[in-house]
């Protein structure tokens, strides 16, 4: 995908060197796939884990495409479905790196169901997959650098940026609260919420 020329921005006045790195629009990915019935689960919509498997598919391939090597899924940065998708739709994943660490990659992912008779286009859901690039020795691989070339590419780079650190901080607080949970306070901590203990110590 060519970038709008209209979007382009003023690379600061010692540009950043260029050797080792790669465009986004290098490795833009788009998989598309016709939703078949065998895809379906018993309400008729499409499975979740079919577009799921598809993300992932879309994912390696972008993010190796910019690696240049074997890429692995770290981590998935919540999957919402939207909208259900319907056999007969065509759905495209569309990909691009939106971020590069030393050997992580964020890869963003935009899934849109086409329905061919009524050309009408609903955007499903949307993701980031966490990828590292492995090298021949299996162990995490430097990438090469990602050279921003519109204001887009610039904001989802400082965005995956701050989500990475948001996220950090969230598993550190996540592992305090884990630490801390008082089972001995449960029905109190419970009182209002829709569940019964049956545990047969009495707290
Ligand atoms: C991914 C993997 C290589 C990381 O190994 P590791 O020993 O933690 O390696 P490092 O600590 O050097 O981390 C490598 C990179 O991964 C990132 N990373 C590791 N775990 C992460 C997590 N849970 N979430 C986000 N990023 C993570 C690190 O931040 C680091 O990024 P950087 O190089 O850009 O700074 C290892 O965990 C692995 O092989 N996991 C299995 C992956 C797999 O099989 N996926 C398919 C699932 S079916």
């Amino acid at each position: 995908m060519q970038p709008d020329s209209s979007n382009f921005i003023v690379l600061p006045t010692t540009p950043m060197s260029t050797d080792d790195a790669r465009p986004v629009r290098f490795s833009q990915t788009t998989i598309t796939e016709l939703m078949i019935p065998a895809y379906a689960n018993f309400g008729g919509k499409i499975h979740g884990g079919i577009l799921l498997s598809l993300m992932d598919k879309v994912a390696y391939a972008c993010a190796s495409k910019h690696a240049g090597t074997y890429c692995v899924t770290v981590s998935v940065d919540s999957v919402d479905f939207l909208q259900p998708v319907e056999v007969g739709e065509l759905v495209s994943l569309h990909a691009s790196v939106n971020y590069v660490g030393r050997s992580s990659l964020i890869v963003g992912i935009r899934v849109e169901a086409l329905n061919v008779k009524s050309n009408f286009v609903k955007h499903t859901n949307s993701s980031y997959f966490i990828m590292v690039a492995k090298g021949d020795d299996d162990k995490p691989a430097t990438v090469p650098k990602l050279i921003l070339e519109t204001t887009e590419e610039v904001k989802r780079f400082i965005e995956a940026m701050r989500m990475k650190e948001i996220r950090a901080k969230v598993k550190e607080e996540m592992d305090d609260a884990r630490s801390h949970i008082e089972v001995t306070r449960a029905q109190e901590i419970l009182k209002d919420e829709r569940c019964i203990i049956a545990v047969a110590k009495a707290y």
